[in-house]
This record gives structure tokens, sequence and C-alpha cells, in this order.
């Protein structure tokens, strides 16, 4: 039997607004495609709408106008199968061990609580959280809870991932440790990646491409460090010329859209 194989492209946001109800446009126009595999990043001033193209592609809002299509699919109720979600914040359950949150998706796709529970379990020990399974989120530190919700992302195992602000919040050792662990395990998967951040630094070192969006659609188009990266250690990256050029200019084209980004 033959391997079906994945679509080239990803997502297509075709020409895409979004208005939120008796609010002006968020989104005008808005074109991009994301090649299969490929981990995009994308950054932008606070209120610009970042989220919200999040929840479009991931199809908890609907648009205006235009269309999109996840895995050449526009039927926006298969998007659960498609995409796994990472909202903005944790969304922790607070009421269930760390386990049993990162076994979510598997128990809402039916599976049964003790194979869910041991697949978590698995999980988190790839995550370094082994030891915290039982615990409850509010016992983990900011660091360790978003390392979790990465583990509950991952594991509902679907072809594109969806992050808004995955590392959010966290002190800047922290966010280049777990950085660096996601950038590894990240690669080699193979599965697509939209991911938010507010920093410059994250999206070259985590994606592919980088876009601005501003002004309700894509203001800037770069390309990204992460396979360029190939094992090289954070610090040498971070000290190559190239990549201080392609963060400067980032910045650059932020800073004209009102705001400063480090
Ligand atoms: N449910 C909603 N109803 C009405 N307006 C909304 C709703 N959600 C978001 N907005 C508005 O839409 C705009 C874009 O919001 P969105 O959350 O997408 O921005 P963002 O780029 O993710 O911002 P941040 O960087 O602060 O997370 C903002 O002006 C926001 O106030
Ligand atoms: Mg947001």
């Amino acid at each position: 039997m033959s391997v079906p194989t994945p679509p080239a492209v990803a997502v297509t946001v075709d020409h895409v607004d979004l208005a939120y109800p008796k609010s002006p446009a968020v989104l005008t126009d808005v074109h991009l495609t994301v090649p299969t595999g490929e981990h995009l990043a994308v950054i932008g001033r606070s209120g610009c709408g970042k989220s919200t193209l999040l929840h479009l592609i991931g199809g908890l809002l609907a648009p205006t106008a235009g269309e999109i299509s996840v895995l050449g699919d526009t039927d926006p109720t298969a998007r659960p199968s498609h995409c796994a979600l990472m909202p903005q914040g944790d969304s922790m359950l607070p009421w269930f061990s760390v386990r049993d949150n990162v076994a979510v998706p598997l128990r809402n796709r039916g599976v049964s609580r003790r194979v869910a529970r041991g697949r978590a379990t698995a999980m988190l020990e790839r995550c370094g959280l082994g030891d915290w399974a039982t615990s409850r989120p509010s016992e983990l530190s900011g660091g360790m809870r978003q390392r979790a919700a990465l583990a509950r992302a991952l594991l509902a195992d679907k072809p594109v991932l969806l992050a808004d602000e995955p590392l959010g919040a966290l002190d800047a050792i922290t966010r280049g440790e777990i950085q660096d662990w996601l950038s590894e395990l990240l690669t080699g998967t193979g599965a697509t990646l939209v991911m938010v951040t507010h920093d410059v630094d994250e999206a070259l070192l985590l994606a592919d491409r980088v876009i601005l969006l501003a002004d309700g659609a894509v203001a800037g188009d770069w390309p990204g460090w992460f396979s360029r990266r190939a094992g090289r250690p954070r610090s040498e990256i971070l000290a190559d010329p190239d990549f201080a050029a392609a963060r400067a200019e980032i910045l650059r084209c932020l800073g004209g859209y009102g705001e400063a980004v480090a």
C-alpha cells in the first residue's frame, strides 16, 4: 500500500479579510502560503492581528472575505484533525495533573485514559518534565508550564502546529534554553509550524521564514535561520554578522510601524 504524499502547501491564506462585529477590519487582504514542513514566524506590534490570523488558520474564526485552506481542505470543521493550536498563555487546566493536561488531545480523540496517560508521560519525559507528571500546573514554574503546554500540542501529533507566543513571558535565559530545546525537538519532524512571537531573535532562530504583519496585511517577508543553524551554538549564531544584519533590518521595519521590539 502506498503512503499518500502530503500536499506541497500546508496552509493557504487567500486574500483574507477579518473584521470583528461592530469593529473596523483587523486584517485586510492577507495573502500567504506556507509550504509543508516550513517553520513560519509571524511578528508585529501588539494588536496587529497575529492571534486573529492564527485563529483563522485554526478554524476558530471564519474570514469576512477570502478563503483559508489547510492541507488542501477549505472546510473549517476539518481543522482540528489538521492542526494543533497552542493558544496565547499556556491554558493548562488547573484541576488536572500535568500528565492529564498533556493527555487532553488524546482523550478528546477517544483514546483510553490508560493509553493516553502512558503516552503523555513518555512525552513529558522527552520534554524533561517526567518527574512532574502527577503535579498540578500551579506547582510548575512559568518555563515548565510552557514546556508542558508544548508537550500537549506536540502529543496531538497534527501535521500543522499553530503556536501563539509559545515562549512568551519567560526570562531571557530560560527563553534561550527553551528555544534550543524546541529547535532540537522540531528538527527533522517534517511538521509545519506557524508561530507568533514578539522576539525577533526567536523568530530568526526557530523559523525558516519571518513575516511582519502590519496595517492589516503582510508588510515584510525575510528568510529565517532555522535550517542555516546546522547545530551551531546560539552564542555563535547571535554573533554572526549576517544574523545581526537580518535582525537589524527586521527591527528597522518594526520600528517603522511604531514599536521598538527587542
Ligand atoms: N473577539 C474580539 N472581538 C473584538 N475585537 C477583537 C477580538 N479579539 C481581538 N480583537 C481586536 O482585534 C485586534 C487584533 O487582536 P489580536 O489579538 O489578533 O492581536 P495580536 O497581534 O495577537 O496582539 P498581541 O501581540 O497583543 O497578542 C485588536 O485590536 C483586538 O482588540
Ligand atoms: Mg496575540
